[in-house]
């Protein structure tokens, strides 16, 4: 059999990487780097990805039914690490919608999935996960709130245990939700949920949309509730409201 997790020294991205060579891969093949030059995060951010401080880690999936069934694909990605790091004895984290967890109100891990349609026939995900674990105490550029795993625990951690835990995860995770969909993990979601029953903002486009965070629907939707109804969003940036 081919080899289905591969280990890097110093790269630009796991997520480049990984599409680049898609065509030679199977299906859940895994490529891991110590080091990142080019990381990159969500809106065109970039991710600082210093040497041996993080889980820099990109997955590859083939949905044979293509786009349709991955609608929630990043939010089920947050539940697999949430289980991991539950698994490692801390269950303290929370995911914030749509895909990034949190611990003591401070980002833990970030997720970029990226597709890659193929002409009629299947859709590749490129599963980009960061898990922050021991960040330098120096380290710069970072422009929002953040931890590591060796601080929410207390103790440090062992990368090659929390990766291989978090693979399992993952592999484990990606063909339910293939078969069911999202609505499987939606309690799990609801649990989890850092702004669940909290008055939010959420910043659409040039639009500031206010509500009461009711979770997400099967779509992986966010839930808003406004003056008595409910209606969902598929996309934004959420943040607690001030006001
Ligand atoms: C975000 O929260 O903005 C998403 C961050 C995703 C970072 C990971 S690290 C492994 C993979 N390779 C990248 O270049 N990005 C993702």
């Amino acid at each position: 059999a081919e080899t289905l997790i591969h280990i890097e020294n110093i790269i630009s991205s796991t997520n480049d990487v990984l599409k680049k060579d898609a065509v030679n891969l199977q299906n859940g093949a895994c490529i891991l780097a110590e080091a990142q030059t080019a990381g990159r995060g969500r809106r065109g951010r970039t991710w600082v990805s210093p040497f041996g401080a993080s889980i820099y880690m990109s997955m590859l999936w083939r949905f044979e039914s293509g786009y349709q069934s991955m609608a929630g694909l990043s939010l089920v990605i947050g539940i697999a690490v949430i289980r991991t790091i539950a698994g490692l004895g801390y269950a303290s984290c929370q995911l914030k919608w749509p895909n990034d967890v949190y611990a003591n109100q401070k980002k833990l891990c970030g997720i970029l999935i990226e597709v890659e349609g193929q002409v009629g026939g299947s859709t590749d995900a490129i599963i980009g996960i960061g898990v922050n674990v021991q960040l330098p105490s120096d380290i710069e550029g970072i422009e929002q709130a953040y931890t590591d795993l060796s601080t929410v625990a207390g103790r440090s951690i062992d990368r090659n245990e929390l990766a291989a835990r978090l693979i399992e995860n993952v592999w484990q995770i990606l063909p339910v939700f293939e078969q069911e969909g999202l609505r499987p993990f939606l309690p799990e979601w609801e649990q989890a949920d850092l702004f669940y029953n909290q008055a939010v903002e959420l910043m659409s486009g040039n639009q500031r949309i206010k509500g009461v965070c009711k979770g997400v629907d099967s779509s992986g939707a966010l839930l808003l509730e406004n003056e008595g109804s409910i209606k969902s969003y598929h996309g934004g940036e959420i943040s607690v409201r001030r006001s």
